[in-house]
């Protein structure tokens, strides 16, 4: 019985091409694989692809792929597929799972709410002055931290805040016990509940419908006055000129943003020169492919031998 194939590539990143290239042909050495990080480079081999492992790709490039059924996303978002999603149920969409790459969101999420209860801030600005000057830093423990979006990554996010004693309080969709916080918030109607709660909010939500600038004026305006934002999940969750509003005003604090409603961050946006903002250009989660092959290459067995796959797309949740 042939194996199912061929099995497109596709990321725009060259270097991890090479190693995702690698990984998949030493475990699948008798299955076609082409790889491709440009439409150009892909072009040739859309008529044949049964699967696509990738990232990054443009959306027309899926409807003009005939053979295709099964797109497993590379990263764990899939907002920019489902966006143009025209394949119907012939085709199934998978994800990496978020606990792949959540071990390296949780680092940046302490550092980020680190770097501000340590005053860090502080200390650099009195060492270009050669001053020594005694100040007192925050703690973890004192923090009431809310975690918005309790999957995978928010889960560990909110099990490692806990653990350093922070009280944590988490905000999901559907009325499902979490162990792993201290109070939970369910639905739309508690979310004004949830931000007022918070010392630190962290959004680890996917991009849908119905989060889609969810965190806008009216909910920004329920924050404790001083609030830290941290987004890991999708810039288009906050609505940007609200928050910028909030800043203004002190209600939110600070920033600390990894993902922006566009990225790259047009040079003329005004969050670069905001001091209460801090950007990073959507480095906290990378897709490491000696993290996330396996993964793959565990929904290629159940793909081939038709068993059920892992971290399938509810089309209509839209994650
Ligand atoms: N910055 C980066 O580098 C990076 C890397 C990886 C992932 N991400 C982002 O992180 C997101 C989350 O990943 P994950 O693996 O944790 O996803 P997940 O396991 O699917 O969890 C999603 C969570 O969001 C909640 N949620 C979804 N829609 C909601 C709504 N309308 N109202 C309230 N809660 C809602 C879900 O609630 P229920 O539990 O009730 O279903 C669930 O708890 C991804 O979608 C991606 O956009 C970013």
């Amino acid at each position: 019985m042939p194996r199912p194939g061929p099995i497109l590539i596709y990321s725009i990143y060259q270097s991890d091409l090479v190693r995702f290239q690698r990984l998949l042909a030493g475990a699948l050495p008798d299955v076609a694989i082409a790889c491709a990080s440009t439409p150009e480079v892909a072009a040739s081999h859309l008529d044949d692809a049964v699967i696509l492992y990738g990232w990054g790709f443009p959306s027309d490039m899926l409807e003009q792929m005939p053979k295709l059924r099964w797109l497993q996303k590379m990263g764990a978002g899939v907002d920019d597929i489902l966006q143009h999603w025209r394949c119907g149920r012939q085709v199934l969409l998978t994800r990496t799972d978020g606990a792949l790459i959540a071990p390296r969101m949780v680092e940046y999420v302490l550092g980020a709410i680190l770097d501000k209860s340590m005053r860090f801030d502080t200390a650099r600005r009195q060492q270009d002055r050669r001053h020594w000057n005694y100040f007192e830093v925050g703690t973890i423990r004192g923090l009431t931290v809310g975690v918005a979006g309790l999957g995978a990554i928010g889960s560990m996010i909110a099990k490692a805040l806990r653990a350093l004693g922070a009280r944590v309080v988490g905000w999901r969709r559907s009325p499902k016990h979490c162990a792993l916080v201290d109070e939970l918030f369910c639905g739309r109607d508690a979310l004004a509940h949830f931000v007022a709660a918070c010392d630190v909010i962290v959004l680890a939500l996917p991009l849908t419908d119905e989060t889609r600038k969810l965190f806008a004026g009216d909910l920004l305006s329920r924050c404790r006055p001083g609030a830290h934002v941290i987004n890991v999940g999708r810039g288009g969750l906050i609505d940007e000129s609200a928050l910028a509003d909030a800043i203004r005003k002190r209600v939110v604090g600070h920033a600390t943003l990894d993902v922006l409603a566009t990225e790259p961050l047009p040079p003329d946006h005004p969050f670069w020169d905001n001091p209460h903002i801090t950007i990073t250009p959507h480095v906290c989660g990378p897709l490491v492919p000696e993290d996330v092959v396996p993964h793959f290459l565990a929904n290629y067995e159940a793909f081939a031998s038709g068993r059920p796959l892992m971290n399938i797309i509810d089309i209509a949740r839209q994650y």
